[in-house]
């Protein structure tokens, strides 16, 4: 990396302190950036060189994506603070997390429903953060230890994001790993002509929701990939799951083998979003009244699809119309996009709404 006029050398401020893991990107250190408490990872040199003399050109690339990733920060994605090079290796400075999902899972034995859905609606809005970057970041890597905590446990964060994109294709054993780890992998990532869509990551998700849900680490046969319907390839840990599980619908259709099956991460943080609602204490009518203040431009396509949604569960008129705006609510809180204006002068309700009939 060193050869690189790209890539800023290691400045003074960032120190290394004691080893945190290893993964097959390199070893991740606990560090600091000036006073800041960071995370360092340090690729290994050889997944950055090339045979030839094609060094500048892979670098290059690399900080290009680099770039892309630090450009996009949210609040469930665990932040690319800065990229530095140190003799020939890249040191990647990420925010400080405390613990993988895998870890709290295991040290978490009987989380309540509500925490489940909790952790998996933080993931989706993150995924689905995502998949709306311009141009869009697909992780193809999602797993249990690519998710990272805080030591509480309600500060999630999706880590390794579009890190597979960094891999030089012209090394093979980085091509051969591409799939990640297999049991979070969607079937058409893992045949001989394999694909990778936004899709194939709602896959993973699917799976990972299923770890949440059973609290036990996925595990699959390695036949009958691509042929047998993954519900079936899957039955074994789907077994764990019982009948009634809040989770099981969203979990099945996140496994679907056909891609058009599967939902997209929007229609699956809203999905959550209702399921945390309806296992919340908050009152729908001390809610109603902050609905759907000035929304109507930014957020109209988004309101009609939740119409659509609530209509379907709710059981009159005023049942809708209450969780539509709790439903609002959560998100303005959980996007901490706008505000949320508890006047009522400002309050405006959509018509589509107010046409609606009584179901
Ligand atoms: N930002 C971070 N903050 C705290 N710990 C981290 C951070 N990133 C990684 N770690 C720790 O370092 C370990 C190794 O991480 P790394 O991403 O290199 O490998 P991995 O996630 O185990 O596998 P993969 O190479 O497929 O991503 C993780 O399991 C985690 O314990
Ligand atoms: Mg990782």
């Amino acid at each position: 990396m060193g050869q690189s006029p790209l890539v800023k050398s290691r400045p003074a401020s960032l120190t290394r302190g004691k080893k945190l893991g290893r993964g097959s990107w390199g070893v991740v250190y606990q560090g600091k950036l000036g006073s800041r408490r960071v995370a360092i990872k340090k690729i290994h040199e050889e997944l950055l060189r090339t045979d030839g003399d094609q060094l500048d050109p892979i670098i290059a690339q690399f900080q290009r994506e680099y770039e892309l990733l630090q450009a996009a920060k949210h609040q469930h994605v665990v932040e690319c603070i800065d990229l530095f090079s140190e003799g020939r290796d890249a040191l990647l400075v990420m925010e400080l997390m405390d613990q993988t999902l895998e870890a709290f899972l295991a040290a978490n034995k009987g989380l309540t429903v509500t925490k489940q859905v909790e952790i998996c609606l933080k993931l989706a809005n993150g995924l689905q953060f995502l998949h709306q970057h311009d141009p869009q970041i697909l992780h193809r890597d999602l797993t249990s230890k690519n998710v990272l905590m805080n030591k509480a446990g309600d500060i999630v964060k999706i880590s390794d994001f579009g890190q597979s994109k960094f891999r030089p294709t012209s090394k093979e054993f980085l091509t051969s790993r591409q799939p990640g780890c297999v049991v979070y992998m969607p079937p058409e990532a893992l045949v001989a002509e394999a694909r990778f869509n936004s899709k194939g990551d709602i896959f993973s998700l699917g799976v990972l929701m299923l770890q949440i849900a059973t609290q036990v680490f996925p595990t699959c046969p390695l036949t009958g990939i691509g042929v047998q319907p993954e519900r079936e390839r899957r039955s074994a840990d789907l077994a764990l799951l019982p009948e009634d599980h809040v989770l099981k619908p969203l979990i099945l259709q996140c496994l679907e083998n056909d891609l058009q099956a599967r939902p997209d991460a929007f229609s699956i943080y809203f999905c959550l979003t209702l399921m945390l609602l309806e296992a919340s204490d908050v009152s729908s009518y001390q809610c109603a009244s902050a609905c759907l203040i000035h929304s109507e431009q930014v957020y109209f396509p988004m309101c009609v699809s939740i119409v659509t949604v609530i209509h379907l569960q709710c059981t009159s008129h005023a049942h809708c119309l209450s969780q539509f705006s709790c439903a609002l609510c959560l998100f303005y809180m959980h996007d901490q996009t706008s505000y949320i204006n508890l006047s009522t002068a400002n309050i405006t309700i959509m018509p589509e709404l107010c046409s609606m009939p009584e179901v």
